[in-house]
């Protein structure tokens, strides 16, 4: 099981029991509506968001206000339903834009906990706003805020002041910020930010490489943008440039190590404009954030959060760089308009990662990179229940947060290659450019794109591939029998090696694992044969160093295998290995191996509880997802 699928398997468990014959009957499933939110944005829809915040680490909490500017949808709707998760509203007002405020009345919902309590605040008696109003909230953070990591001063590079920041998607922007947290209404949004005098606070907006650090920072948004792409953090941090509109910021310790690493990037923008269309977006920068950030990269506008694992030090590893950019147009310009359509999303920006990987550095790199996405896809289709295999599943709350975990990156990024190949890159470059432009700025569903490729491809050249081919894809479980799965043959020999170095017809001296890429490295782990005996183990781990790797990818395949074998004498690097990262994809799955080897259940949990205090809040529900 890939590590996206672990948190879908668990909760799938749940969709079970909701399934009970005695469960209360429901509307029928709407593809557009989103069921992740109480919001009522079908009759008022957030325009511009202004948030005033003081960022207090003592108390471990955002205090301040955010202020919506609404726009009616339908008149003499009574109250505005926003969305919250562990806030403390202190207290509400309303009035029409740039008139006095009048405090209403409001009202705290019961707690879901997926979805968090409505905010019921109710309009005063003969408020009449056809045109819009504005809100305002007081409120507060709680120090749980499921968005939020203040991270002590020992858990950052420099150890001498605390950090913040925050990671909103998929719904965690309700627990910092009231808002209608759907990815269905864009807005744009304006900041201040307090915070101590020595320390910087940056946000998904117009960062300024050269402003002062005065402990007060403002920040503006242009770019009308969901709610899950709202991002702030705040600490010792300091910015490198890369290119003349890119650049890095990160702790001092870190700055020249990542300006390195990602020195690759301005050429990256320039490549991925060329193809898709202008960057509409200002600067592109990256904030390097300490090894608890819980995802490899997270593409907050204008300002890319990644992870420190990342820095191998080869460069190796900066398709998540492409990743990440490549969502300014797939995610960032065109949104998924529910959870549900997240393939939109990441299928989308995988297929994009992989061409620009291409034309960047080479066919053989990025046919390295669909391999090992082709390889978990495969297991996944054999793990993932066949419900949550469509591109595009029936999800509701109940079965967890939003079907992000599911097969939506590989399967989506393949889908989008059967087309390319079918269709001809000359054909299908144009067309995903004016699918990026026609739908710029816009929220989308699944059924939207489908209506457009119908219009725009598959009837443009008729006889090549139907609609009802497109919705296997969308619709049904597995991969339809005519793709044809990518080839790599340095990855292909990394795997023959694996077998026959296992089965004694390779010697060791004979493996040339030094002139290897990195991910043939990862296949070769990954196809270590069952019955290798702990003394080849040892043989490969003395030759090679995979258990003291600087490369994150490296060592989370020869960790994964290690606690399945049970290979003890690797075990001191594991435990130091789930000390030394935060983030999800490298640490939840050497959990999951370790309980399911049948006799280190225990450890796991003893691991987990010491470490649990580094961890993401997100990340220790990934982990304790699959430690039941
Ligand atoms: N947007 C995602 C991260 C995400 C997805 C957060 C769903 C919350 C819910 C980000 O762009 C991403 O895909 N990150 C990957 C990078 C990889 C596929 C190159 C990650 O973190 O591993
Ligand atoms: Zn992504």
């Amino acid at each position: 099981m890939t590590m996206k699928s672990f948190a879908l398997a668990a909760l799938a468990a749940l969709a079970l029991i909701a399934c009970q014959p005695d469960a209360p009957e429901q509307a029928p499933y709407d593809p557009a509506h989103d069921y992740y939110s109480y919001a009522n944005s079908d009759a008022y829809v957030t325009e511009h968001l202004l948030l005033d915040l003081e960022v207090d680490f003592e108390a471990r909490a955002l205090i301040g206000t955010a202020t919506l500017r609404l726009r009616t949808l339908q008149l003499g709707a009574p109250t505005v339903v926003l969305d919250t998760r562990d806030l403390v509203i202190e207290g509400a007002r309303v009035g029409l834009q740039g008139g006095a405020r009048e405090a209403v009345e409001f009202e705290l919902g019961e707690r879901h906990e997926l979805l968090g309590q409505p905010l019921t605040v109710t309009l005063p008696k003969g408020f009449d706003p056809q045109g819009g109003f504005e809100l305002e909230i007081s409120y507060r953070t709680t120090p749980g805020a499921s968005a939020l990591q203040w991270l002590p001063p020992e858990l950052t590079a420099g150890g001498q002041l605390p950090l913040v920041f925050s990671q909103s998607q998929a719904i965690h922007a309700r627990s910092w910020v009231p808002l209608q947290d759907t990815p269905a209404v864009r807005m744009t949004y304006e900041a201040t930010l307090r915070t101590p005098e020595n320390m910087l606070a940056l946000m998904s907006a117009d960062n300024d490489p050269l402003t002062p650090r005065s402990g007060v920072y403002q920040f503006e948004m242009p770019q009308p943008i969901p709610s899950y792409l709202l991002a702030i953090a705040a600490g010792n941090l300091f910015f490198a440039p890369i290119g003349e509109d890119t650049g890095v910021y990160a702790e001092p310790e870190l700055l020249q190590a990542s300006a390195y690493e990602f020195a690759e990037t301005q050429d990256m923008l320039d490549l991925a404009e060329q193809r898709y269309g202008p960057y509409d977006w200002g600067r592109y920068d990256l904030l390097i954030l300490p090894p608890a950030f819980p995802y490899g990269g997270m593409e907050n506008p204008r300002l890319s959060f990644i992870t420190p694992s990342v820095l191998a030090g080869d460069r190796s590893l900066v398709s998540l760089i492409a990743h990440e950019l490549a969502h300014s147009w797939s995610g960032n310009l065109v949104t998924n308009a529910t959870w549900r359509d997240i393939w939109l999303n990441e299928g989308t920006t995988s297929y994009l990662e992989a061409r620009l990987m291409e034309e960047l550095f080479s066919k053989d790199r990025a046919d390295e990179e669909r391999v090992l996405a082709w390889n978990g896809l495969q297991a996944d289709v054999l793990s993932v229940p066949p419900q949550f295999q469509p591109l595009a599943p029936k999800v509701l709350p109940e079965h967890g947060e939003g079907p992000a975990q599911g097969m939506q990156y590989a399967k989506g990024q393949f889908f989008l290659e059967h087309l390319e190949r079918l269709f001809g890159r000359e054909r299908f470059d144009p067309f995903i450019m004016a699918y990026f432009q026609a739908f710029a700025w816009q929220s989308i569903t699944t059924e939207t794109f489908l209506d457009y490729l119908d219009e725009h491809l598959l009837s443009t050249y008729p006889g090549i591939y139907t609609r009802a081919q497109a919705g296997e894809w969308l619709y049904e479980p597995g991969v339809p029998a005519d793709f044809q799965p990518p080839v790599s043959a340095t990855l292909a020999a990394a795997a023959a090696a694996a077998s026959d170095f296992a089965a004694g017809s390779l010697a060791l001296h004979a493996l040339d694992l030094g002139d290897w890429s990195p991910h043939a490295v990862v296949n070769f782990i990954n196809n270590l044969p069952a019955e290798l005996s702990p003394a080849q183990l040892t043989a490969l781990d003395e030759a090679f160093a995979f258990s003291a790797s600087a490369n994150a990818e490296i060592s989370r395949a020869w960790f994964i295998q290690v606690a399945q074998r049970r290979y003890e004498p690797a075990y001191a690097a594991m435990q130091a290995h789930l000390g030394r990262h935060g983030r999800m994809k490298l640490i939840v799955p050497v959990y999951a191996a370790l309980d399911q080897n049948g006799v280190d259940g225990e450890l796991a949990r003893e691991l987990f509880q010491a470490n649990k205090s580094r961890y993401h809040p997100i990340a220790v529900d990934a982990v304790q997802s699959v430690l039941p």
